[in-house]
């Protein structure tokens, strides 16, 4: 018996294909990360990154303007500072890289688009981990939770309206609010990166932010091998009141993403790392895959996990193919 039931009729030409398709990347639902320098004359190329590179306050205004242009829905910013000491100081500082960077950028294109920054000690620490450090070396917890609240008032007053609290210290998401609130910025909102697993895929960002880390985040960041704790954490960051959740790194943990997505009733984000962003322009670069392909199939996967948003080296690029090719 010849079957009745063709799924191929659906696919047969373009147009059908696109009529049906399930899901679609629209410009706002692609936020760029960029770095800025402190120090430099001309932008620098991040080898690892091809493409990317760190920047002056300069080109990273011509960059914001290309994202505007694109449509993109916003920017998130990192700092690259030319000193580091044991607690962060640059990160606090109203005249450190990324708050003058912060404030340089929002004045300009507040009003066109969101200006988000990463909210994290590690580009700041000599010893490049996420928080201060106990005399034994371990990481402080509830010591780092006083300097991301001093960092988070910095930023806000900056002008950043969306920040990233990317360094996986228990209670972070809180101690941030309770810190705003007091300080008169309940206007600026939290985007816990809550399922945050301690990945090799970030190899290439440590090069981006000049990192001097020597050792892993394992005591704080996630254990790969953990879905259950993915979904906890992401709850934990709900409770104590984020306003968009996130899940990172993004292709490999799809499985969390859509657990996070089915439980949250706030917006749902990925962030496609450098490592996956990396890997792509290797290969690319050698003529083993169909780079451009990829870039669209890799984004679009991660919506259809559950992302209301990717955070993704590859947005403008991604949102200016949307507009001329729809
Ligand atoms: C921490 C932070 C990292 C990334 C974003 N925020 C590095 C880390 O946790 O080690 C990685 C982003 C990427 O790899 O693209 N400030």
């Amino acid at each position: 018996m010849p079957p009745t039931i063709r799924p191929r009729r659906l696919r047969a030409t373009a147009p059908m294909r696109r009529l049906v398709a399930e899901t679609r990347i629209h410009p706002a639902q692609l936020v760029l990360p960029m770095f800025v320098a402190e120090g430099l004359s001309e932008p620098r190329p991040i080898s690892s990154m091809p493409g990317q590179v760190q920047h002056t306050l300069d080109s990273a205004a011509r960059e914001v303007e290309r994202a505007i242009a694109a449509s993109v829905g916003g920017i998130m910013l990192f700092g690259v500072p030319q000193q580091k000491d044991a607690v962060g100081s640059g990160a606090t500082d109203p005249d450190g890289i990324l708050n003058r960077a912060t404030a340089f950028l929002a004045s300009r294109f507040g009003d066109a688009t969101v200006v988000q920054t990463d909210l994290c000690l590690d580009e700041f620490t000599d010893h490049g981990h996420c928080g201060v450090l106990h005399g034994d070396g371990s990481v402080d917890n509830d010591a780092t939770l006083v300097r991301y609240a001093d960092m988070a008032i910095a930023q806000a007053e900056a002008g950043s309206q969306l920040l990233g609290l990317s360094g996986m210290m228990d209670g972070q998401v809180d101690h941030v609010r309770a810190a705003l609130d007091a300080a008169g910025h309940q206007g600026t909102a939290i985007l816990g990166y809550s399922a945050k697993y301690a990945s090799a895929l970030y190899g290439p960002f440590r090069e981006a932010v000049d990192s001097s880390l020597t050792g892993d985040r394992k005591t704080y960041q996630q254990d790969p091998a953990n879905r259950r704790e993915g979904l906890r954490e992401a709850l934990l960051d709900l409770a104590e009141g984020a306003d968009i959740v996130m899940v990172k790194p993004a292709s490999l943990y799809l499985d969390v993403l859509a657990d996070v997505a089915a439980a949250s009733d706030v917006p749902v984000w990925a962030y496609q790392v450098s490592g996956e962003y990396a890997m792509v322009e290797a290969a690319a670069e050698r003529g083993w895959i169909d780079r451009d392909r990829l870039v669209t199939e890799s984004i679009t996967s991660i919506i259809r996990a559950g992302a209301d948003t990717v955070l993704t080296y590859w947005a403008v690029e991604q949102a200016e193919w949307l507009q001329t090719r729809g």
